[in-house]
Formats: structure tokens, sequence, C-alpha cells
């Protein structure tokens, strides 16, 4: 595993099995919520909530659950 540091020095393009790792859209719950149980709170189910008159719709995570979910979902900037 890299250090969080050679991260994001490198901004590396993630594969897990061939598949990248999308990066987080820098939305504000994935800016300020970067805790595992938050991500899980949405990402756990497709449950639909409206911010700012917009309706988001999370994916489900489609994996079994890892650890450190920012380590391979970088934020987009
Ligand atoms: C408040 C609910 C919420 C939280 C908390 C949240 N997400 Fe999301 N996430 C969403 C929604 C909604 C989308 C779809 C974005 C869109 O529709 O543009 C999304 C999209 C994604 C995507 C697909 C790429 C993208 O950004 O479109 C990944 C991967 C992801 N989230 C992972 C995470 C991780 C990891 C965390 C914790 C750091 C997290 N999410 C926290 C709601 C959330
Ligand atoms: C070891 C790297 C890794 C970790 C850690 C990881 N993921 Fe992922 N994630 C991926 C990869 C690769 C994909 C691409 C799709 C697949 O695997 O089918 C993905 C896909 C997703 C998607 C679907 C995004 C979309 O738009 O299709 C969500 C949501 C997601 N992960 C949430 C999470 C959450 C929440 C955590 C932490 C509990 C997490 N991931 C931890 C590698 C990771």
């Amino acid at each position: 595993m890299e250090s969080k540091k050679d991260t994001i020095d490198a901004y590396p393009l993630i594969l897990v099995d061939g598949k990248v790792a999308p990066r987080l859209s820098p939305l504000p719950f994935h800016i300020e919520n970067s805790l595992e149980s938050n991500c899980l709170n949405c990402h756990q189910s497709e449950k639909n909530f409206t911010l700012n008159n917009k309706k988001y719709i999370p994916k489900k995570m489609p994996h079994e659950y890892r650890e450190n979910c920012i380590s391979c979902h970088v934020i987009e900037m």
C-alpha cells in the first residue's frame, strides 16, 4: 500500500482487478465527509436525497467492503 503522501504526489490511476477506481466528484459531501462511516451512510444503499434543489442518487458500492475508501477513491481536482 502506498502512503497517503505518495498518493497525493503521484495522483495515480488506481486499478483493482483491471478496473479503475472512480475519482470522487468534488461535491460538498465528498469533500467534507471523508470518514468511512459517512461514505457508507450513502453508499451502502441507493437512498436518494436532495441538496440545493438537486436530486442525487448515490450508487451502491459494487465491491466487497474495503478499508480506507479514500486511499483508492481520490478526490478529483
Ligand atoms: C451525502 C451522501 C454521500 C456521501 C457521504 C458520500 N457520497 Fe459518494 N456519491 C454520492 C452521490 C449522490 C454520488 C453520485 C454523484 C452524482 O450524481 O454526481 C456519489 C458518487 C460517488 C462515486 C462515483 C464517482 C463520482 O464521484 O461520481 C464514488 C466512487 C463515491 N461516491 C465514493 C464515496 C466515498 C469513498 C465517500 C466517503 C469519502 C463518499 N462517496 C461519501 C453520495 C455520497
Ligand atoms: C482497493 C481500492 C478500493 C477501496 C479501498 C475502495 N474502493 Fe470503491 N471501487 C474501487 C474500484 C476499482 C471500483 C470500480 C468498480 C468495481 O470494482 O466494480 C470501485 C467502485 C466504487 C463505487 C461505484 C462508483 C461508480 O460510479 O460506479 C462506489 C460507490 C465505491 N467504490 C465506494 C467505496 C466505498 C464507500 C469504499 C470504502 C468503504 C470503497 N469504495 C473502497 C476500488 C476501491
